[in-house]
């Protein structure tokens, strides 16, 4: 299978409600061999307009925080455990997200991945197959199995979060530093632990 075919969906109806509600299939960005790879929950309304994962004010967020590790957006690469937006922004269903994981598992399987990075609830659950109570577990890692290879996951609040509680900045902050240290990328953490 050719690489573009590993990173990008073309044409999918495996979710009637969402192909029919949604305006394009929202694929990964970023380089195709990143050595991070950040997993979001699934597009918004933005994501849903341009066609890119992490755009809207979440996006900025990542952003901001990718900056101060010492990291630019084109550094890493972005995807979401489904590829079309829940209408009213609505969770993935359990069966959306089967649906859609064999896209994200060839995807992690072509990029290869030095850590992944679980943006919020929906992703960390989804990946480490269990409950996770992210603000707790934010920055720690985990042995993961995806298609067939152990994978090093990393939980994160979502980046919504700190908009709406000013103290999970600390902690999102915090947490993009040490995947940023983890891949050796970006600049040494200044942040100490959090
Ligand atoms: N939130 C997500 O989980 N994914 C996006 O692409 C945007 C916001």
């Amino acid at each position: 299978m050719g690489e573009m075919e590993d990173l990008e969906v073309v044409e999918c109806t495996r979710c009637p409600g969402l192909a029919e509600c949604r305006s394009r299939i929202v694929n990964g960005v970023g380089p195709a061999d990143a050595d991070l790879l950040f997993v979001g929950e699934g597009p918004g309304a933005n994501e849903d307009d341009q066609g890119e994962p992490f755009v809207g004010r979440s996006g900025t967020v990542l952003d901001d925080a990718l900056r101060t590790a010492g990291l630019a957006r084109a550094d890493v690469r972005i995807t979401n455990c489904v590829r079309c937006r829940p209408p009213d922004n609505r969770d993935p269903r359990r069966e959306e997200l089967a649906n859609c994981r064999e896209y994200l598992d060839r995807e992690i399987d072509a990029v290869d991945p030095t850590v992944i990075v679980t943006l919020g609830k929906v992703p960390s659950e989804h990946l480490l197959d269990r409950d996770v109570a992210v603000t707790g577990e934010a920055g720690d890692t985990f042995d993961c199995p995806i298609a067939g290879e152990t994978r090093t996951v990393m939980v994160s609040v979502h980046p919504a979060a700190t908009l709406y509680d000013r103290s999970q900045e600390t902690t999102f902050e915090g947490t993009i530093q040490r995947a940023a240290d983890l891949t050796g990328a970006g600049g040494q953490s200044t942040l100490g632990s959090f």
